[in-house]
């Protein structure tokens, strides 16, 4: 199924919303992952990015890619919205990088292009998987590394749609997670832990570790309400995948 015209409406509406409501909190200091903004040096993924060739799927207003440039990588923020590449640019700090309109399913690079490709909640949770991973495997060069973070299964089959928060009650079958309307054809993706380990070694890729970011006793979510407060403290609400192309 294409969503990408869906996707970007959407984006393109809630951008403005959505840069007035999180970056406060996304943008406040660097490398900050996922819905509770843990520090990427309490968990390791990406590492020294000094000189490397990085590419941020879905950049949204760039909080991650600025903060690499300023630490001297070469980065491109890639993204399906115009308005969130608007605000990408207007947030843009004294290290320019540039800024590309596209989708993760068909990006518009050539081979070997980078030797970071990831994302924090964007394009690996906007587009299909079984599209996306391919396509950022290809633009790696070899030992180049696809590291991501996106929602667990557990968050989404514990998602009650009602009550518009997070449960410890299943909600919905596990193995019929897929594909989650966003509204209006907006769509976003939920593999399985298999079909993820499916999908990476399908692309050629090696899982060098899978992080299950564990936030502190009383650290806010800021996305989402869960019943109770403390659920990421006691099961896991992300995936960080770290990876690489041999
Ligand atoms: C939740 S934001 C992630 C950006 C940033 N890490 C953040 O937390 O705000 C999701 C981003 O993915 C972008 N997006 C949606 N579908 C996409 C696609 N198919 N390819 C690339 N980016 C996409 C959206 O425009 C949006 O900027």
């Amino acid at each position: 199924m294409d969503s990408i015209p869906a996707n970007r409406r959407l984006w393109n509406q809630i951008s403005s919303a959505y840069q007035h409501e999180h970056d406060p909190q996304i943008g406040a200091t660097p490398r900050l992952w996922g819905m509770y903004s843990i520090p990427d040096a309490h968990l390791h993924a990406l590492g020294d990015v000094t000189g490397k060739r990085v590419l941020e799927l879905g950049c949204g207003a760039g909080q991650w890619s600025r903060a690499l440039a300023a630490e001297g990588a070469t980065v491109v923020g890639l993204d399906l919205s115009e308005a969130q590449l608007t605000a990408a640019s207007r947030a843009m700090g004294a290290t320019r990088y540039p800024l590309v309109q596209g989708a993760a399913e068909q990006l518009p690079f050539a081979a070997d292009s980078f030797d970071l490709v990831f994302c924090d909640f964007g394009g690996l949770s906007w587009a299909p998987p079984h599209l996306a991973v391919p396509q950022a495997a290809r633009v790696l060069g070899r030992g180049g590394r696809l590291v991501f973070n996106v929602a667990s299964p557990w968050f989404e089959a514990c998602y009650d749609e009602a009550a518009s928060r997070v449960t410890t009650t299943l909600q919905r079958d596990y193995f019929g997670l897929n594909t989650i309307a966003e509204g209006d054809g907006a769509t976003s993706y939920q593999l399985t832990y298999g079909d993820w380990v499916k999908v990476l070694r399908g692309a050629g890729l090696i899982i060098d570790d899978l992080i299950e970011p564990r936030p502190e006793l009383g650290t806010p979510n800021g996305y989402n309400e869960t019943d109770p407060p403390d659920w990421a403290h006691r099961w896991p609400a992300e995936l960080l995948w770290v990876t690489h192309k041999p």
